[in-house]
């Protein structure tokens, strides 16, 4: 019955924490979320066993972040082009392609909020198999890690650019990956510096359909 109610209390106080403390949360603690990633579900058909799920752990001490960081950059500049470009042409791409335009801009401009702007940013790496549904895989691996995160009072947030540099040679050979053999996702971690409200959730009333 407590292990429910702390289940209960856990879910509901995770929330994406986009500002940080300059604290550096401690080796311990960040090997405890990764190994929360670990025991994450994967798809036994197309995972190939230990080799499988990889993490690369960047602390902002390291200068691998802003090399990091300077190539998802260029990356987010690019794919913001060739999405201008498509968007011309198609004009259902036009209207709901606005807001990823508009975040893509932003990261070329600026950089790639997490990378940089929280202690630590961690990629997530899972081979590609058959069926392709490893980032299905790795969204489970980060809920996990999310809320171990969140357990142990540390903010994080998920840095789902990563995931457009599967392809990229410059980001794969930073991390010592072959390039396009894994899929990728990325999330920032740090101490919260902010106290987000309480979004406005739909109750189980609202979204369920029963058939008794
Ligand atoms: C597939 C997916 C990708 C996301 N990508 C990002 C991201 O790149 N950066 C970010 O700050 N939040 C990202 N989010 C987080 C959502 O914006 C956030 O979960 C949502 O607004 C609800 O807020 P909460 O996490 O505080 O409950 C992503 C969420 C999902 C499900």
């Amino acid at each position: 019955m407590l292990f429910n109610q702390n289940l209960d209390e856990l879910i509901k106080a995770r929330r994406s924490i986009r500002m940080f403390t300059t604290e550096m949360p401690v080796k311990q603690d960040i090997e405890a979320i990764v190994h929360a990633g670990t025991l994450a579900p994967f798809a036994g058909l197309a995972n190939t066993g230990r080799d499988g799920r990889k993490f690369f752990i960047v602390s902002r001490n390291n200068p691998l972040l802003i090399q990091l960081s300077n190539v998802v950059k260029n990356r987010a500049s690019i794919i913001a082009e060739q999405l201008k470009f498509q968007m011309n042409s198609n004009p259902l791409l036009q209207t709901q392609g606005q807001g990823f335009l508009k975040r893509l801009e932003m990261t070329a401009q600026k950089g790639p909020l997490g990378i940089g702007s929280a202690p630590y940013y961690i990629v997530v790496a899972e081979k590609r198999g058959i069926p392709d549904v490893q980032h299905q895989s790795i969204a489970y691996c980060m809920e996990n890690m999310w809320l171990k995160a969140t357990s142990l009072g540390l903010g994080f947030h998920l840095v789902s650019i990563t995931t457009q540099m599967e392809q990229d040679n410059e980001f794969c050979n930073l991390l010592n990956i072959p390039i396009g053999e894994y899929r990728l996702d990325g999330c920032a971690i740090g101490y919260p510096a902010q106290n987000p409200p309480q979004p406005d959730r739909a109750t189980v009333e609202e979204v369920s359909t029963w058939y008794f």
